[in-house]
C-alpha cells in the first residue's frame, strides 16, 4: 500500500508526481483535456482510475483483488445507508484525535470514527476542477454516491495524503471565505453527509464526510469560486479538508454529484440546468462528464426512482435480463425485489441473489465448453482463458419504462489475470447496484429536472 502514515509532515504534501515522458506522448492524442462550456453544457474530461492519462492514476501495480475488496466495502457502505433506521438516535462519533500542538484545530474537528482507509478513489473516475482566485486546477474523483465536494486543504491540520499537484491553500485565494455555523448550508450538511455538522471555536461550520468505515474527510465548510476552463462560478460551497483519509489515487478530493442541495450539480444547476451525463471510459480511452443540457434524442429512458431511505442516491428499477437474447429463468418480480442504485463509483454490478444465480447459470451454459476456473474474490463465475478468446457473450439489461443496456462481452466478462476471466456481476441480499463495469463506454444521462435516467451506446472516444 502506498498510503503514507497518518501524521506525515506537511512538507511532504507538496510532492508532485512526475509523469513519465512516454506516457505523456501516449496520452497527448487522446486528451481533449480542456474543460469548456458551450450551448450544450459544461464539458469535462473523465479518466478511468487506472488510466495512465489520469492526472492522479492509481498505482499501476494495484492488484485487481484489492480493487474488488474495496468495491465490496463501497457496496456494503451504500447498502448500510439504506438500512439505517431513521428513528435511531444520531450516530455518535467515538474516536477522538486531538491536534497535538498548535491548537488551531479544535476537538470538534476530529470526531469521526478512525480506521486506516483507502476506499474512495478505487472505483471512481477522475476529472479536473479549478478552485480559488487565481484558479488552480485539482485532480478530483467524481462520485454520484455522495453530495459534498471537498478537497485536501492547507495547512492539513491533522492529515493529508500525498496528492498529485499542489495542495489548495485558502490563504492564496482572494475569493475564499469560511461559512459560519448559522448558515443554512451548515444545516444542510446532515442531509448531504449523513453526519451532523459541528461548530469550531471560531464559529466556522465543520463538516464530516464519511464513506463507510474506511475513508473520510473532515474540515471547514467554505466558499470560493469554482472554475472549469474559462467558466467560473462564484460562491461555491465545498469542504476545506483538514483530516483526510482514503484518497488512494493521489487525487486532491472528491466531487459530489448526488441529489442533495450542496452537490456540485445542485449548485451549478441554476446556471447550467439540473442534469448531467457521462461516459465512463476504459483505462485505454477517454470519457466525459457534461453538466447541463444534453441531446435527448439519443437515449432510452427509465424513470429516476427515489427511496425514502436515502433521498440523495439515484435509484432505477431493473425489469429484466437476458443472455444471448433469451430471458433469464427467474420470476420477473425478482428483478425489482431490492432497491437498485445506479452508481459511478461501484465497479461490479450487484444483483438480487436469485437473479444473479440465473444469470450465472445462463452464462455458464452460453460459454459452452469453456473450462470453469475457481472463484476470484467476489466473482464466482469464472472460466479458463481470456474473454477475447472465449467468444461473444451478449447480456441485456432492461429497465422500467423501456430503457435498455445491451452489454457486449467487454461489459460482461473481466479478465482477472492472464489465464482467467470472470462474470463481472455479484449477488447481494441488501441493495442492488448498477456498477461502472457495465456502464463503461455507454452514455448515461441523469436528468434530475425531468426525473429520468437515460442510456445510449457508444459514448466514449
Ligand atoms: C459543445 O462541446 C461538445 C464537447 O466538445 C461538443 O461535442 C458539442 O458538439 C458542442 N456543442 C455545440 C453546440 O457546439
Amino acid at each position: 500500500m502506498e498510503l503514507l502514515p497518518l501524521l506525515l509532515a506537511c512538507s511532504l504534501l507538496f510532492t508532485v508526481a512526475a509523469p513519465a515522458r512516454d506516457i505523456t506522448s501516449v496520452c497527448a492524442s487522446q486528451i481533449r483535456d480542456f474543460p469548456h462550456r458551450n450551448s450544450s453544457g459544461l464539458h469535462l474530461t473523465l479518466h478511468h482510475p487506472q488510466s495512465p492519462c489520469s492526472p492522479a492514476p492509481l498505482p499501476s501495480d494495484l492488484p485487481f483483488s484489492t480493487v474488488l475488496s474495496h468495491d465490496d466495502a463501497r457496496a456494503a457502505h451504500l447498502a448500510s445507508r439504506l438500512a439505517t433506521n431513521n428513528d435511531a438516535p444520531p450516530r455518535r462519533p467515538t474516536s477522538l484525535r486531538k491536534k497535538a500542538a498548535g491548537g488551531r484545530f479544535d476537538d470538534s474537528l476530529a470526531t469521526v470514527p478512525l480506521s486506516p482507509g483507502m476506499s474512495i478513489g478505487v472505483g471512481n473516475y477522475v476529472t479536473q476542477l479549478g478552485l480559488g482566485t487565481p484558479a488552480t486546477s485539482y485532480a478530483m474523483v467524481v462520485d454520484t454516491g455522495s453530495s459534498l465536494t471537498w478537497l485536501q486543504c492547507s495547512p492539513c491540520v491533522v492529515s493529508c495524503h500525498r496528492q498529485a499537484g499542489p495542495l489548495y491553500d485558502p490563504r492564496a485565494s482572494s475569493t475564499y471565505a469560511t461559512v459560519p455555523c448559522s448558515a443554512s448550508q451548515c444545516d444542510e450538511l446532515q442531509a448531504a453527509t449523513l453526519n451532523p455538522s459541528a461548530c469550531s471555536v471560531s464559529n466556522v461550520c465543520v463538516y464530516q464526510a464519511s464513506y463507510g468505515d474506511s475513508s473520510f474527510s473532515v474540515g471547514y465548510l467554505s466558499r470560493d469560486t469554482v472554475s472549469f476552463g474559462s467558466s467560473s462560478f462564484p460562491g461555491f460551497y465545498y469542504g476545506c479538508g483538514q483530516d483526510n483519509e482514503g484518497l488512494f489515487g493521489r487525487s486532491a478530493g472528491l466531487i459530489g454529484l448526488a441529489r442533495n442541495k450542496l452537490s456540485l450539480l445542485s449548485q451549478l444547476a441554476p446556471s447550467l440546468g439540473n442534469s448531467f451525463s457521462y461516459c465512463l471510459p476504459t483505462s485505454a480511452s477517454t470519457g466525459y462528464l457534461t453538466i447541463g443540457s444534453y441531446n435527448p434524442g439519443q437515449y432510452s429512458y427509465t424513470p429516476m426512482a427515489s427511496s425514502s431511505l436515502d433521498a440523495s442516491l439515484y435509484f432505477v428499477t431493473l425489469s429484466g435480463m437476458s443472455v444471448g437474447g433469451s430471458p433469464l429463468a427467474v420470476s420477473p418480480s425478482e428483478y425489482s425485489s431490492l432497491p437498485t442504485i445506479i452508481d459511478s463509483g461501484t465497479v461490479i454490478t450487484r444483483l438480487p441473489t436469485s437473479v444473479y444465480s440465473a444469470l450465472s447459470k445462463a452464462v455458464a451454459a452460453a460459454m459452452g465448453g469453456a473450462a470453469r476456473a475457481p472463484a476470484f474474490s467476489i466473482l464466482d463465475t469464472c472460466f479458463e482463458g481470456q474473454a477475447s478468446r472465449l467468444g461473444v457473450l451478449a447480456v441485456g439489461m432492461a429497465f422500467a419504462g423501456g430503457a435498455t443496456l445491451k452489454l457486449p462481452t467487454r461489459n460482461v466478462l473481466i479478465d482477472v489475470d492472464d489465464s482467467t476471466t470472470c462474470l463481472a456481476f455479484a449477488p447481494t441480499d441488501s441493495t442492488a447496484i448498477i456498477g461502472n463495469m457495465q456502464q463503461q463506454t455507454f452514455s448515461v444521462v441523469y436528468d434530475v429536472a425531468r426525473s429520468r435516467i437515460g442510456f445510449a451506446a457508444g459514448g466514449c472516444s
